[in-house]
């Protein structure tokens, strides 16, 4: 038989996941020297994972990064094929898609959030962030949920770029939301929001602080939005002061800036106020069945420089709310027959080959965890597909190789899935929608409507 990767017989590859990561995987796969043939499958009618799904609807510049995932599917047409509307694990499973691809790529992203393990976190009226992030950008598993957006006062626990987004989604002017692609249904809701206050609850200080430069700095920027900091949550430890000092953290040195500007100058007389706490930890949520406040504790941070930890002090912070987000970092979910870490909620591998499934290998945040811009996946796919590529002579062909036996098997089973060009054509109306509401696109945002689309 010809080799693997010739002419004669192309790799045979299934990359499951079509987010960033996926994408990079294909991409680094097609710029290697072998002849490959991908196919993609994504549990979603719709393409690019979280570039679609989470991030914020009104960063359209950095969605244009989808530009990109395009080329790669358009340039390489010929040997990439696109399977939406198919979740691995349910219509296929791991052990099928191996008789059918010489190798198997999980690039499945952290599709859940992680808990905060305190008494009353599953009080109605308390969300993960991935809740509200998949509502607001129009994700088809949360259209149902019904945000109570009647409260003056929310509550956002953690304070990395998640956390900022969905507080900026909260307290934007809705003339602003109006231009970004949240889908309409969504923005009449936000539009009769009541929400005045947001908390934005960190654990630990200023310096510590996961958000970046750019983004605590837009809050300033948002009309009619008061930032208030307490001047005395800005007060550090020498630990902390240290961690500034520290010439490669230049992170903490912006953001700092940033705070101690929004301190010195604060900005009064705005209809809405984002109000950023920090040394302060949640340790119960109370209420009857819903929620109607959070208890905090006052921390103060233990530990060496850049390896503080806080320590609850025993007093006591009450706030009045009825809508808490937890944004305190996604998290994985194990697929049937792969190996999984529960703790850090990824698939253990060494460089990007799965532990104990020969054959199989991971990227983006199901490999390295929930952490990482768009462009983090770029050199975390490429060190996969250089591991891929070195194992190519001892890869085990695939007993069907054959272009049409994947799709018999995904008809046999009466799934419906759905073709790259397909996806091009809702990617058309869904833009035409959007030319005539004056915004970028106008999503599809159930399965059905996608469907009746495509006739
Ligand atoms: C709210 C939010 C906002 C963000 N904003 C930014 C930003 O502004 N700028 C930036 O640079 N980075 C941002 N990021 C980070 C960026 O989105 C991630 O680095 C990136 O999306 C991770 O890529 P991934 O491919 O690993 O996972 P994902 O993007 O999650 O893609 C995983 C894909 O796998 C699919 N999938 C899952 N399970 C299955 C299955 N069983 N079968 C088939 N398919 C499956 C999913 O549907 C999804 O399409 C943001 C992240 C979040 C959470
Ligand atoms: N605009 C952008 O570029 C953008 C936008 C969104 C997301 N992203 C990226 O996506 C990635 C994920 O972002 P993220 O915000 O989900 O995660 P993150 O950056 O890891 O932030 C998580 C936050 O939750 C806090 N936290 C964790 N456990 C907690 C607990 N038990 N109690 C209280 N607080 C807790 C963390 O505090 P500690 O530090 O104390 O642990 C931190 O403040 C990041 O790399 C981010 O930069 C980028």
């Amino acid at each position: 038989m010809a080799p693997l990767g010739s002419e004669q017989r192309p790799l045979r590859v299934a990359i499951v996941g079509s987010g960033p990561s996926g994408f990079y995987a294909a991409d680094a796969l097609f710029k290697s020297a072998i002849h490959v043939s991908i196919d993609s499958f994504d549990r979603l009618p719709t393409p690019f994972g979280l570039l679609r799904g989470g991030v914020a609807p009104d960063h359209q510049k950095m969605k244009s990064v989808g530009a990109y995932y395009e080329r790669v599917a358009d340039a390489n047409a010929t040997r990439f094929r696109w399977f939406g509307n198919v979740e691995v694990g349910r219509d296929i499973t791991i052990d099928e898609l191996k008789q059918y691809y010489d190798a198997v790529i999980l690039a499945v992203g952290a599709q859940t959030d992680r808990t905060l393990g305190i008494p009353g976190e599953t009080k109605a009226g308390v969300y993960g962030a991935t809740e509200f992030v998949g509502w607001y950008n129009g994700h088809p598993d949360y259209q149902n949920l019904e945000f109570d957006l009647n409260h003056e006062s929310v509550v956002v626990i953690g304070q990395g770029n998640v956390a900022i987004d969905v507080t900026r989604i909260l307290v934007k002017p809705i003339d602003e939301l109006r231009k970004t692609d949240i889908p309409d249904p969504i923005l009449n809701k936000l539009a009769t929001s009541k929400v005045k206050t947001v908390h934005l609850v960190g654990r630990r200080g200023p310096v510590q602080s996961a958000f970046t430069e750019l983004e605590i700095k837009e809050f300033g920027e948002i009309h009619g939005v008061d930032v208030v900091i307490d001047p005395s949550d800005m007060a550090i430890n020498p630990a902390s002061q240290s961690e500034l000092d520290d010439d490669t953290n230049n992170k903490a040195k912006k953001n700092m800036a940033v705070l101690r500007d929004y301190v010195a100058n604060p900005r009064r007389g705005g209809s809405k106020q984002v109000v950023v706490r920090f040394l302060e930890g949640p340790v119960e949520i109370g209420g009857d069945d819903r929620v109607s406040e959070i208890i905090l504790e006052k921390n103060n941070l233990i530990g060496d420089p850049g390896h503080q930890q806080a320590v609850g002090t025993g007093e006591k912070i009450r706030l009045n709310t009825g809508l808490i987000f937890k944004s305190i970092g996604y998290k994985g979910t194990a697929i049937p027959g792969v190996p999984f870490d529960q703790k850090s909620g990824t698939i253990p591998h060494q460089a990007g080959a799965i532990v104990g499934l020969p054959g199989c290998y991971v990227a983006g945040w199901i490999k390295r965890g929930p952490r990482g811009v768009l462009g983090t996946n770029k050199p975390c796919s490429t060190e996969t597909i250089a591991t891929l590529l070195a194992d190519l002579e001892r890869l085990r062909p695939c007993s069907q190789p054959e272009l049409s036996a994947v799709e018999a098997i995904l008809s046999q089973r009466g799934v419906r899935w759905i073709t790259y060009s397909e996806w091009k054509k809702i990617d058309k109306i869904e833009k035409e929608r959007g030319t005539e509401l004056g915004k970028p696109r106008e999503k599809f945002t159930r399965l059905d409507q996608i469907l009746e689309v495509l006739g």
